[in-house]
């Protein structure tokens, strides 16, 4: 069978205007400006208002996502939208961008993969368009994680941030394509970054509002620091040895932006230069599903991102899963 070739035909991002600074947190838990600087590298991150939800965000980066690839609207026949942090339960948040965007007829579907959902966004994006039937496919990952911390923990509440990262995937008629990606999973260590309350398993009640179970629980950094430098670095192997290429041919490296020191230590397993690893995380914090699109979007923007040149993507997150995409930008 014949596979089409994949590329991004347009990127672009949203997030809400409220900054809120390391000094901020510090007025609400025990804190410092210090210590969030040097344990993560974020200064400062997004957070949406009352009316904000996460569709609001996805549609704003979707429009500048397709008004860059320069097709119409009414091409798009699927959105995919990778986010932990949906409108509601159900009906997904893709059917809402739908609803939003005025597109008349298209598959939609959420994908819940934690912080690598925009990966597993992309990878299955490319596949229905690589099999042939569909042509222009909406891949976003967004979050409001600010909807469900808990502002009383200091673990999590310095982490986090909101936005929304959006890529037009169509069939490539050059070498800018998709080259490579791998997707991975470990429910095993699932229990390490969780949200108990809620869900079916414990659904919503006065007790979980009370002990506010419903927000991120995160009882181990550490572990999950292991883990991601472990998984990210497993992932860019894989992914490039799919493609049959080194890390020496890699122009630049999007890691997902959780940690400064945990992009550093994957940058240093793989034996890549620090002048290659692309950061915008003081700005934002930990974007969940939104920080790889996020980052690619500001670098190609900025004129950093060359055409031809190689990107190599790789998250870890909830779940856990993790995920590797190599293209050619
Ligand atoms: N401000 C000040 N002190 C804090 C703090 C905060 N916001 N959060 C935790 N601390 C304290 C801890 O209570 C602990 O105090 P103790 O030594 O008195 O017990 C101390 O700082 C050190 O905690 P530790 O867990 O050893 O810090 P660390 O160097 O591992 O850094 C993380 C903590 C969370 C920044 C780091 O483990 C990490 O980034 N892990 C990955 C988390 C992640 O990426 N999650 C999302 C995945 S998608």
């Amino acid at each position: 069978m014949d596979l089409k070739k994949v590329k991004i035909s347009g990127i672009g991002k949203a997030v809400p205007e409220r900054i809120m600074t390391n000094d901020d947190l510090a007025k609400i838990v025990d804190t410092s400006d210090e210590w969030i600087t040097q344990r993560t590298g974020i200064k400062e991150r997004r957070v949406s208002d009352d009316k904000t939800a996460t569709s609001d965000l996805c549609i704003r980066a979707a429009e500048d996502a397709i008004k860059m690839s320069g097709i119409d609207k009414d091409e798009i026949d699927f959105i995919i939208v990778g986010t932990v942090t949906p409108d509601y339960f159900f009906p997904s948040t893709a059917g809402i961008v739908q609803k939003a965007l005025g597109i008349g007829k298209c598959a939609i579907l959420d994908i819940e993969a934690g912080c690598s959902g925009f990966l597993y966004a992309l990878a299955v994006a490319r596949r229905f368009i690589a099999f042939g039937g569909y042509r222009h496919i909406l891949a976003i990952g967004a979050e409001t994680l600010t909807k469900i911390i808990n502002w009383e923990d200091r673990n999590t509440c310095v982490l986090f941030g909101d936005g929304a990262g959006a890529a037009v995937l169509s069939p490539a008629d050059s070498e800018s394509c998709i080259l490579s990606d791998a997707l991975s999973g470990n429910g095993n260590l699932g229990d390490l970054l969780i949200m108990h309350g809620g869900g079916s398993r414990n659904p919503i009640s006065q007790k979980i509002l009370d002990d506010k179970s419903a927000t991120i629980c995160m009882e181990n950094g550490r572990d999950i620091f292991k883990n991601a430098v472990v998984s990210m670095y497993d992932m860019a192997h894989e992914t490039l040895n799919i493609a049959g290429v080194t890390t020496e041919d890699v122009k630049w490296l999007i890691p997902h932006q959780a940690n400064l020191r945990i992009m550093d230590s994957v940058i240093k397993k793989l034996g890549i230069e620090k002048e290659k690893l692309l950061v915008d995380l003081e700005k934002y914090g930990n974007t969940s599903a939104a920080s790889i699109p996020i980052t690619l979007t500001d670098f190609v923007e900025n004129g950093t991102i060359k055409k031809g040149e190689l990107v190599l993507l790789v998250a870890f997150g909830a779940g856990f899963t993790s995920a590797g995409t190599l293209l050619r930008w």
